[in-house]
C-alpha cells in the first residue's frame, strides 16, 4: 500500500507535498518522492529511498524555485526492491511526463513488452513506470489527430492519459502531470483509494484526507472508474469514455488535532486513550431507543429481511479477524449460528453459502485486498454483504449492500486499537439488533444488554487507569524473547489479539492459544519464567481457565492474569491486572485494553518504532 499526495495552487507546491505525505507515512515509507511543474514547461523531480525527512533534506538542497503544481508518493514496495530508482514518481522517456501510484497494475508485463517493442527505455522495476510510458505513447497517438498546439495541449493530455488508463488492468489511484501543461493534474482511480480535497482556488489529490485537512474539510470520494481533472479552479469528473459527471462534495468531520498525535508520543498511545471517546461515537444515535432497530434502519437492512437470516458468517483479516471471531462468541450467545474466517483461507466456502447467510466482512481501512477478494466470492454466490469499516468511501463500502461506519475517527497506527473496539461495539449493536428482529431475544433482556452496553466508554476509561501498573510491569519482561496468552471462549480472541499486537510492534515471538488446548500440545513449551498471560475475567469457564493457570504455574511460568473484582478471588497469580466488571457478552472490549497498554510499553522498553513496525503497513492492498 502506498499514499499519493497532488496539489495545484498558491501555495509552495513542495511544502504542501511534503506535509501531506509526513501524513500518509503510515501507508507505507520505504522510499517516496515528489515532481512539481513550472510555467517554464520543465519537470522538477526528486526521490528519496527511506523516511520522508530524506526527501524533505534533497529538496532543500536544490530548492524547486516558483511551481504551479504537483504530485508525490510515499511507497511500500511491492514490485522491484526499495531504492531511489523504483522510488515514484516515475517518468516517461522524455522525462516530460511524471506519474505516482498507489495498486497494482496486474497487466504491466505485456503492457511493459510492447512498449519495449517501441522503443521506450526504462529505469526501474516498477509496474508504475509503465504508466508514465503509455501516456507518452497515447500523446504520440493523439497529437498526430489532435495536432500540438498550444491551446489544445490540455484535451490533449487528458485524451492520452485516458485511453492509456482504458488500458490497464489492476487496482491504481493515480496522479500524473506533464511539463506543458503546468497548471493541470490527472488522477484516476480503480480498487484503490482516492479522494479530491476542494479548496479556495486550490485543489488537492491524495489516498485519504489526513494529507489536506489542514487546508480544507470539502472533498469528493472518487468512485472506481473515475478520472478528475484538477485545476486551481476547482475539480472536473469524467468516466473513462471521457464523457463527463457531476460530482457531489462532502465535509470531513474529522479536525486536524484527530490526525496529529496530539501530546501523545506515539499514535498508538493516542488512540488507546481515545477509545472511550470512539467507543461512544460508535454506539451515538444507534442504541436507544430499543424499540426502533436503529442500526438496520442506518443501514437500510430492511426487518423482513433480517428476520430471514439463517445465519451469519463473518470474514476478515489481522486484528479484524479477531473482532469478527469475538463478534461470533457474541452472535452465538444471543441465539444466532455464526462462522468466522480468516478473509485469505475463505475461497472454498464463498460458494458453499446458504443464500439467507447474511456475510459480515470487517475491515478499518476498508482497502485489505484479502477481505474485497472474499468479499466479492460472496457477492457471485448471491449472499448480502455487510461491511464494518472505519473508512468513509473506502473500496469496501463499493462492493457490499450496507455498510456499518464504526466513526472512529483515523487510526494512524499501523497496530490496530480502537478500530478493534469500534468493530467489537458494532458487532454488540448489530447482534442485538439482529437477535431481536430475529424473535431470540426478550425485550427486558435487550434493555439490559443495551444499559450495560451504555457503560462501556465509562469502564474504559476506568481500565486505562492501569496504564502506571503496566508501564512499571513491563520493565521485568522487556527482555522476555516469548510469550503465550491464553483464554476460554469469548476472551479467546482477546487472548489472540494480545498476542498480535506484542509480535507486530515488539517482533518477539507470542502466541494466543485457547487455554482448553494446552494440554494438547502448548504446555510443552513453558518454561522457568516464562510469562503466560491469562484472561480470567468472570465468566461460565472461569474453573477451567483457573485449572490451566495452575497447569502452566506448575511448570515454571509467571503468570499475569487479567481478572476483575469478582474473579480475582479465584484464581491465584504472579501479577494481576484488574478491570471492573462487566457482563461476560462485553468483556472481550474492556480485557483487551490492558494487552494493548501491555504491547506497547513492551515495545517502549525495547526502542522499537512503535507506529511504522518494521515490514507492515496500515493496510495491506495486496493479496
Ligand atoms: C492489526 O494491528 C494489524 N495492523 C493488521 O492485522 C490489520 O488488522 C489487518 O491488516 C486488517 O486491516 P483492516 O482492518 O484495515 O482490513
Amino acid at each position: 500500500m502506498c499514499g499519493i499526495v497532488g496539489y495545484v495552487g498558491e501555495r509552495k507546491v513542495e511544502e504542501v507535498l511534503i506535509d501531506g505525505l509526513k501524513r500518509l507515512e503510515y501507508r507505507g515509507y520505504d522510499s517516496c518522492g515528489l515532481a512539481l511543474a513550472s510555467s517554464e514547461m520543465e519537470i522538477y523531480r526528486k526521490r528519496a529511498k527511506g523516511r520522508i525527512e530524506n526527501l524533505a533534506s534533497a529538496v532543500s538542497k536544490n530548492p524547486p524555485g516558483l511551481r504551479n503544481s504537483g504530485i508525490a508518493h510515499t511507497r511500500w514496495a511491492t514490485h522491484g526492491e526499495p531504492n531511489e530508482d523504483n522510488a515514484h514518481p516515475h517518468s516517461d522517456c522524455s522525462g516530460e511526463i511524471v506519474v505516482v501510484h498507489n495498486g497494482i497494475i496486474e497487466n504491466f508485463s505485456q503492457l511493459k513488452e510492447e512498449l519495449i517493442a517501441k522503443e521506450h527505455v526504462f529505469s526501474s522495476q516498477t509496474d508504475t513506470e509503465v504508466i508514465a510510458h503509455l501516456i507518452e505513447e497515447k500523446l504520440k497517438e493523439v497529437s498526430k489527430s489532435f495536432g500540438i498546439k498550444h491551446n489544445v495541449l490540455e484535451p490533449v493530455f487528458f485524451e492520452a492519459f485516458r485511453r492509456a488508463v482504458n488500458l490497464l488492468k489492476g487496482s491504481f489511484a493515480l496522479g500524473a502531470i506533464w511539463a506543458k501543461t503546468p497548471d493541470m493534474i490527472l488522477s484516476a482511480r480503480m480498487q484503490s483509494p482516492l479522494v479530491i480535497g476542494a479548496g479556495e482556488n486550490e485543489n488537492f489529490l491524495s489516498s485519504d484526507v489526513s494529507a489536506f485537512l489542514k487546508y480544507t474539510k470539502k472533498v469528493y470520494f472518487v468512485e472506481d472508474g473515475e478520472i478528475v481533472v484538477l485545476r486551481r479552479g476547482g475539480a472536473n469528473f469524467f468516466d473513462l469514455k471521457g464523457k463527463k459527471k457531476a460530482k457531489e462534495i462532502s465535509t470531513i468531520n474529522w479536525d486536524l488535532s484527530m490526525a496529529e498525535k496530539g501530546g501523545y508520543r506515539h499514535f498508538m498511545l493516542k488512540e488507546i486513550h481515545e477509545q472511550a471517546d470512539s467507543v461512544e461515537n460508535t454506539m451515538a444515535g444507534r442504541l436507544l431507543p430499543l424499540e426502533e432497530n436503529k442500526v438496520f434502519e442506518e443501514i437500510g437492512l430492511k426487518a423482513e429481511l433480517a428476520a430471514k437470516i439463517s445465519e451469519v458468517q463473518i470474514i476478515a483479516c489481522g486484528t479484524a479477524f479477531h473482532a469478527g471471531l469475538a463478534g461470533r462468541y457474541v452472535f452465538e450467545k444471543l441465539g444466532i449460528k455464526t462462522s468466522a474466517d480468516l478473509a485469505s483461507e475463505f475461497e472454498n466456502r464463498a460458494a458453499l453459502l446458504d443464500k439467507n447467510t447474511l456475510v459480515i466482512a470487517v475491515s478499518q481501512s476498508g482497502e485489505t485486498a484479502d477481505t474485497i477478494h472474499a468479499v466479492k466470492m460472496a457477492k457471485r454466490n448471491g449472499n448480502n454483504v455487510l461491511a464494518i469499516t472505519n473508512t468513509l468511501g473506502s473500496s469496501i463500502t463499493r462492493e457490499s449492500d450496507y455498510t456499518f461506519y464504526t466513526h472512529c475517527g483515523p487510526e494512524i497506527g499501523v497496530a490496530s486499537t480502537k478500530a478493534f473496539l469500534g468493530q467489537l461495539t458494532a458487532f454488540y449493536m448489530l447482534a442485538l439488533n439482529l437477535s431481536k428482529s430475529k424473535g431470540l431475544l426478550k425485550h427486558e433482556n435487550l434493555s439490559k444488554y443495551s444499559q450495560e452496553l451504555l457503560r462501556l466508554p465509562s469502564l474504559i476509561k476506568d481500565t486505562l487507569g492501569l496504564e502506571n501498573k503496566i508501564e512499571k510491569l513491563t520493565e521485568a519482561f522487556s527482555s522476555k524473547e516469548h510469550y503465550l496468552f491464553i483464554a476460554r471462549d469469548i476472551s479467546y480472541p482477546v487472548a489472540l489479539e494480545g498476542a498480535l499486537k506484542i509480535k507486530e510492534i515488539s517482533y518477539v515471538h507470542a502466541e494466543g492459544y485457547a487455554a482448553g488446548e494446552m494440554k494438547h500440545g502448548p504446555i510443552a513449551i513453558i518454561e522457568q519464567g516464562m510469562p503466560v498471560i491469562a484472561i480470567a475475567t468472570s465468566s461460565s469457564q472461569l474453573d477451567l481457565i483457573r485449572g490451566n493457570m495452575e497447569e502452566a504455574r506448575a511448570r515454571g511460568a509467571e503468570l499475569i492474569a487479567v481478572v476483575d473484582e469478582e474473579s480475582r478471588k479465584n484464581v491465584k497469580a504472579k501479577h494481576y491486572l484488574e478491570v471492573p466488571l462487566i457482563n461476560e457478552l462485553f468483556s472481550a472490549a474492556i480485557s483487551v485494553i490492558p494487552l494493548q497498554l501491555f504491547a506497547y510499553y513492551i515495545a517502549l522498553q525495547r526502542k522499537c518504532d512503535i507506529d511504522k513496525p518494521r515490514n507492515l503497513a496500515k493496510s495491506v492492498t495486496v493479496r
